[in-house]
């Protein structure tokens, strides 16, 4: 376990993926029943931008500290700018807690102990936020069909183990099994093409009826980083899509990216 997210936190593929967050969570905010949100991989939940980790590697400088000037859009990408506009980057954890109201919950899985500890700081303020320190993998399936019947998945895993693919589909297929009516959000780095399209098509055989996969690519990115990652959203709300391409239409511009829409399964 030597990934730490203080090095990425903010860059272009968290901004994507913390707006596609944010627009299921908006989708599950629109009705009054509570809905539940396991975030598998938490992370710490609270990223100082100035810190040597992020000054470092300048990841945030080229994603969210190129969206100074971004203004208006969809209401998903208001809301992502009020969250992120600060020196400290708020994680996937801490954007859910945000968003929760009374009736909601949040679980944040973190395995690394400093990590969880720090989760656990983080989420203090947030009553209906609970971190458990332990294998996201294994605690999902325990955590599914949530009680609300209503809710989102977020598998953000490192992908540092050379299996970890493997591990994410199979927890995908498991979950889904028993929560087939959730939403996913499932992350995973591009490094290859055929490697990310052998797991999309693991993701797609756990048999959902509507896929989403939203790729996005940066350019100019020096050789050995990260330069394009991409999302599988199982079970996308109505209009998320339309609300992700007006979102990344402005944004992406900025992030000097290119994204591709394409539904493995299923459309609006
Ligand atoms: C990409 S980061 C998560 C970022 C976070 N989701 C966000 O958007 O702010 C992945 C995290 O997973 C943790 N981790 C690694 N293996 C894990 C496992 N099996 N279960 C839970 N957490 C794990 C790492 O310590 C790291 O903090």
């Amino acid at each position: 376990m030597n990934y730490r997210h203080a090095f990425h936190a903010g860059n272009f593929a968290d901004v994507v993926k913390h707006l596609a967050l944010i627009a299921g969570l908006g989708h599950l905010r629109r009705k009054e029943a509570g809905f539940a949100v396991v975030d598998t991989h938490g992370g710490r939940g609270a990223y100082d931008l100035a810190a040597t980790e992020a000054a470092r590697t300048g990841e945030a400088a080229e994603g969210i500290g190129r969206l100074t000037d971004v203004k208006g859009g969809p209401a998903a990408l208001t809301t992502y700018r009020e969250l992120a506009g600060g020196a400290v980057y708020p994680g996937s954890p801490l954007i859910a807690a945000k968003l929760l109201r009374p009736q909601d919950r949040l679980v944040a899985v973190e395995m690394h102990p400093e990590d969880a500890a720090a989760l656990r700081q983080t989420l203090r303020p947030y009553a209906k936020a609970r971190v458990e320190e332990g294998d996201g993998y294994k605690r999902l399936v325990a955590l599914v069909p949530p009680p609300e019947r209503r809710g989102l998945i977020l598998i953000d895993p490192p992908y540092e183990a050379p299996d970890e693919f493997r591990f994410a589909a199979q927890a995908v297929a498991a979950a889904y099994r028993r929560f087939a009516t959730g939403i996913y959000l499932v992350w995973f780095p591009i490094k290859s093409a055929s490697e990310a399209n052998s797991f999309c098509g693991e993701v797609l055989a756990c048999g959902a009826a509507k896929v989403l996969r939203i790729d996005v690519e940066k350019r100019g990115v020096a050789e050995g980083k990260l330069a394009a990652a991409g999302l599988a959203v199982i079970n996308p709300p109505w209009q998320f899509d339309d609300e992700m391409r007006a979102a990344l239409d402005i944004v992406l511009p900025c992030l000097d990216c290119l994204a591709r829409f394409d539904w493995l399964a299923g459309k609006d």
